[in-house]
This record gives structure tokens, sequence and C-alpha cells, in this order.
């Protein structure tokens, strides 16, 4: 039930501190070490390359995934959209091992594939929100997000969730590898940090409201840039103003607007950075300049120790992997004011449905 929500999504998103603490209860001790099946560690510890695959914002999700896995694990690791996968298929390492990102459990598109990944006779995980779906009860091994049921079609807390988790599962397996990015990296205490960070940013909820109506009342267009795990959150916040606002909106790599997108800045146009990595945040910062000359209306998105006064949104440092936990929470409610204040049905875009079951 949705309470005293106007709408699901809302309420969804403010669920998300609570599913990051669910996670932690569920699968990891009290000494804050991961609680992970014995089979399932041991099949990917064997495994010489991981497959991600998934659809929408699951894939977004992966994305993110990827870079952790390759930090934590030490293993490779591709995402690859389920659709595209099955019919243009890549050349497969020796020992690949599959991880199907999904929400419903249902996606016809993710299903196809692991049919074929059944064939093929490889070992797969499903991670889902759907205890008894179909590509739960198809894989060889299931983990539950236990976020509660998602009904808003778009997609927010089936999201954050689905990093977190996968986070404790990379750091499972570099815990195994013995790689001290895992070893080192106290999983527990950092997405503890992180709800209570989380938590924050939800109830930030009126100043996110005001930056809607000053940035993306109005506009058909809008970008979202970063880099590095901000260009990854950049491709899910777009999608998330475009589902339900009917914005059109784009997620670019920030040094990728100067090669192409820059033509695309107007007076008034909104491009919202996420900048929290202090390695390329002059860069992104620079970005910003060049899109400001040519009119761009631009709202920030900051870490603290890369934040400047003239940021509207910030928050405190958290571990640079998990980042994206943080940065998306504005990003889920920029697209839910800016539906809402437009006079949309939040949950209910139009030509959409919550579990697309085919093809
Ligand atoms: C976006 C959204 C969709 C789903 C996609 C995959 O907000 O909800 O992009 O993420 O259809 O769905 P699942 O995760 O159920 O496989």
């Amino acid at each position: 039930e949705k309470g005293t929500y106007p709408f699901y999504m809302l309420k969804e998103i403010d669920e998300q501190p609570a599913v990051m603490r669910t996670l932690l209860q569920k699968y990891l001790d009290d000494a804050g070490k991961p609680k992970i099946e014995t089979d399932l560690l041991k099949a990917l510890n064997q495994a010489d390359r991981l497959y991600i695959l998934a659809a929408g914002t699951s894939y977004n999700a992966g994305l993110v995934a990827k870079s952790i896995f390759e930090k934590l694990a030490n293993i490779p690791t591709e995402v690859q959209l389920a659709s595209e996968f099955g019919y243009n298929t890549p050349l497969l390492s020796k020992k690949p091992f599959f991880l199907f990102l999904s929400q419903s459990g249902e996606t016809a598109d993710s299903r196809q594939v692991l049919v074929k990944v059944n064939q093929w006779g490889y070992p797969s995980l499903t991670i889902t929100n759907s205890e008894g779906s179909t590509l739960s009860r198809e894989a060889t091994y299931t983990m539950l997000l236990d976020a509660g049921p998602e009904i808003a079609v778009a997609s927010t807390k089936a999201y954050t969730a689905q990093i977190a988790l996968q986070t404790i599962l990379a750091k499972a397996l570099g815990d195994v590898r013995q790689q001290t990015t895992a070893t080192d990296f106290d999983v527990k205490g950092q997405l503890s940090i992180v709800a209570n960070e989380m938590q924050s940013l939800v109830d930030e909820k009126e100043l996110i409201n005001s930056l809607a109506k000053n940035y993306l009342a109005t506009t058909r267009n809008a970008f979202y840039i970063g880099r590095g795990y901000d260009f990854a959150v950049s491709l899910e916040a777009a999608l998330k103003l475009k589902e339900i606002s009917y914005v059109q909106a784009e997620g670019f790599a920030g040094a990728e607007l100067k090669h192409g997108t820059i033509s695309l800045i107007e007076d008034g146009t909104p491009v919202m950075a996420i900048i929290t990595d202090k390695r390329v945040a002059s860069h992104t910062r620079g970005n910003i300049q060049e899109v400001k000359a040519r009119g761009a209306h631009v709202l920030t998105i900051a870490m603290d120790s890369v934040a400047q006064p003239e940021d509207n949104i910030t928050f405190s440092d958290v571990d640079p992997m998990l980042t994206p936990l943080l940065t998306v929470v504005p990003a889920q409610l920029l697209a839910y004011y800016t539906s809402l204040n437009r006079g949309y049905d939040v949950d209910k875009p139009r030509n959409l449905a919550k579990a697309v079951t085919v093809e």
C-alpha cells in the first residue's frame, strides 16, 4: 500500500535506506563477513570472466557493478544488453559465468539468453526481486534483493539494491581470491555509512523539487554528464527523466561532449553534472564551463571532497565505488518531481509496462 504517498515511486525512493539495511542484515554476519552460498562462490571462483546480462535500469546497475567486480574480485567483467547478446553473441571466454540482473525476473530479453546459457551448460546466477520468477527458477543460483514489491513502473530501489548486493558478492569473491582491495574493504561499515547518507538525500525533497521547477519545468531536452561511476549514473539518471517526464534526456561521458554533443547545447539547455571522482573533477568542471559558455543551465551534484560552494546538491564522502548509490537518489527525485509538476501519472508512464515479457 502506498499509504500517505501520492505515488508508489516516491515511497520506493524513500525506502532505499531501509533496503540497504535489510541487505546488510541478510547477507552479512555479525562480524561483517558476507554470507554467500558456498557452491555459488566456488562456481564464481572457477570462472575466468563474468558476463552480466540485463535490460534497462538493471543494465545500468550492471554497468556500475562491472567496475566493482573488477576492483574487488579482480575478475574481468562484461556487461551486455540481453536483447543484443542473444543474437549477436560475443566470443566467450573459456570459463564464463553468467549473471542475470532483473527486478521482475520475467524479462523476455534476458530469459532467451538464459535458455541458451543452459543449453551451453554454463553456470548462472539470477539476482532478482521476485522469488520464484522465471529467471530465478531457470538459473543455477538465485540471490534475492528483498527490496519489497516495486510497483512504480520506473525502477528505483531495485537499482540501488542490485548495486549493493553485487558489492557484497564482489567482496565475498575478492575475499576468496585474497584480493587486498576486498580484504581491506569494510563492506558492512561502508554500506551503513551509505544508508545514512542516502537518508539525508531523500530528506532533501523540498530542495530537489525546487531545482526540478527551476531547471526542468518546461524543457524538452536535458543532459546528464559525468565520468567513470558518474557516467554510469548519468545513463540511469537520463533514463528516469525520459521514462516518466517525457523529457528527451541523454547521459554522456563528460569528455565526449566536445566530440559532438556540445552542438546540442543552446541557451537554457539543462545540463546536470555529477562530480565525485577527484582524479577527474577538474576536467568535469572544465566541461561545465564549456557548456555554460554556450548558454547551458547547469545543475551540479557533488561529493563533499570535490564540491564547490556553488554546487546545488552535495553529500558527505563515501567510498568512491559506492557513490552511485547516492548520486542516483537526487536524479530519481528530479525525475519524480518533473513528472509530478507536469501533471503526469508518475507510476504509470505512457506506453510502458512493469515487466517486459516480449522480445
Ligand atoms: C526503467 C525500468 C526498465 C527495467 C527493464 C528491465 O525504470 O524499469 O528499464 O529496468 O525493463 O526489467 P527487469 O529488471 O525486471 O528485468
